[in-house]
């Protein structure tokens, strides 16, 4: 047998990119393959890219730009971009680092195996479609190799929301969910595998609507809780939702579903209803604050996290405080925040009123310290408790093992015997400033 050629991918972005990059692998492994951690010794190189911020998007650039010295010292090196940046700028990419072979967008990679003959061959290729069929039903079947304790598993793409910021409807496309059997198919796969906790991702994820084995249409909670019929599985999570899509059904599994873990990633992305309407947000700040009082009902040690952006165009101070009194009001376990971003081709791109930078990065650090108390709080808040945690792997210090909480905090607990798997009841000893340390109970 011939010498495995080296491919290196790295991902930026969100889960789906992590999932997305996993098949990509996969696929390319029929193409004789294994994949490298470094991408020195790479034969092929792969950028999984994000385009969600300006940032985010120029570091593809940056990055091609340090593999410059790799594809002098080896000419045969291939050099792909794949995600959103090359969803977006196609044959851009192309043109501004003409070094770049490939470009691939998220709903045509399973094309990368022909993409790579005709690489290999000496031609570029470039394929940025939006075929109606399934790619997943296009790749080849998952290899039976063990794996860790937790993997993701997109279930549901792309996005109708239009938020007036976002770019991820047009580099993802319309929403499409994928038939409730090929799910459970998979599903089954990876339980056989090994694993044990499964993540089901969707852009909106909750707005999942899959033809069930009825031939009728199975919202999220209905697959959440078939899913939950798989005995080795032990955990269920979802992520990302959208406010209007937290139908009843979904928030009564939260109380009655055992597996699905008590952790909900629900992003308002701003408290004051004048923003939330300029962002084509199509919910308002109490319709949020509702749901969320529904979602606690159902289940009251939930930890809730969301995403917000400040300094969306014409977010005036008032707005700010609407922001800060939102966070005091839900109190959060964790979220993430942004700096608004001005992305080519959204509808906010057009409008005036922005807002200068040196006042969006002073309300950025307001409120990212806010959400770092309500943080450090929930984490002190765990301390004495007893929950469940789910090893993945062993912990820096000799002895350790690390896994996630029921509520998706990282445990360490030194003990003997424990393997990567094991879902044990723990109690927590301490809180530090992004883990938990935790004995056995
Ligand atoms: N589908 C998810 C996540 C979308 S992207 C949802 O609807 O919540 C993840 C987060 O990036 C968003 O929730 C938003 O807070 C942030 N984001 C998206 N576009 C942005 C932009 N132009 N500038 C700054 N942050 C942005
Ligand atoms: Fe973007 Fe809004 Fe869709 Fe989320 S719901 S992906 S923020 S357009
Ligand atoms: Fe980024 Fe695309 Fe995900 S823009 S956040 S990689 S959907």
């Amino acid at each position: 047998m011939s010498e495995p050629k080296k491919l290196f991918i790295k991902t930026y972005g969100c889960q789906m990119n992590v999932y997305d990059s996993e098949r990509m692998a996969e696929a390319l492994g029929g193409q004789g393959y294994a994949e490298v951690s470094s991408p020195d010794e790479a034969d092929m190189i792969l950028l999984n890219t994000c385009h969600i911020r300006e940032k985010a998007a120029e570091k593809v650039y940056s990055e091609l730009g340090r593999f410059k010295h790799l594809k002098a010292e080896k000419p045969d090196l291939k050099i792909g971009v794949a995600g959103c940046v090359a969803q977006a700028e196609g044959r851009e990419i192309m043109l501004r680092q003409p070094m770049v072979d490939l470009v691939v967008g998220p709903q045509s990679y399973h094309r990368l195996p022909e993409m790579e003959a005709q690489v290999s061959s000496g031609r570029k290729a470039l394929d940025t479609e939006m075929p109606e069929e399934d790619k997943f039903e296009k790749l080849k079947a998952r290899p039976k190799a063990k794996r860790g304790p937790t993997a993701f598993l997109t279930v549901q793409e792309g996005c109708d929301k239009f938020c007036a910021f976002c770019v991820v409807p047009y580099t993802r496309g319309a929403e499409v969910s994928r038939p409730v059997e090929r799910v459970l198919r998979e599903a089954r796969d990876l339980v056989e595998r090994g694993v044990r906790e499964i993540t089901l991702l969707g852009q909106n994820v909750n707005a999942y609507h899959g033809e069930g084995p009825d031939g009728r249409d199975w919202g999220l909670a209905r697959l959440v809780r078939t899913l939950a019929e798989i005995d080795d599985l032990k955990r269920i999570r979802f992520t990302t939702s959208h406010p209007n899509d937290m139908e009843d059904d979904l928030i009564a599994a939260h109380g009655d579903c055992e597996k699905l873990m008590p952790y909900l990633h629900l992003p308002v992305q701003s408290g004051s209803d004048r923003i939330l309407k300029r962002m084509n947000r199509s919910h308002t700040r109490d319709s949020y604050m509702a749901l969320i009082e529904r979602i606690r009902e159902a289940r009251p040690d939930i930890a809730l996290s969301g995403d917000f952006i400040v300094g969306f165009p014409e977010e005036t101070d008032q707005d700010f405080r609407d922001t800060m009194d939102l966070v005091e009001r839900v109190n959060y376990a964790s979220c993430f925040s942004f700096k608004y971003s001005t992305r080519p081709g959204t509808p906010a791109a057009d409008r005036g009123g922005q807002v200068p930078g040196d006042v969006a990065s002073a309300r950025l650090i307001e409120l990212q310290a806010l959400l770092s108390r309500q943080q450090q709080a929930f984490m002190q808040d765990m301390v004495g408790r007893e929950v469940g945690v789910l090893f993945e792997k062993p912990g820096r210090h000799p002895g350790q093992m690390v896994g996630k909480s029921d509520h998706l905090h990282a445990v360490h607990v030194t003990a003997e015997g424990l393997k990567p798997g094991d879902l044990r009841r723990v109690r927590v000893t301490s809180a530090g400033a992004n883990s938990l340390a935790a004995e056995l109970v």
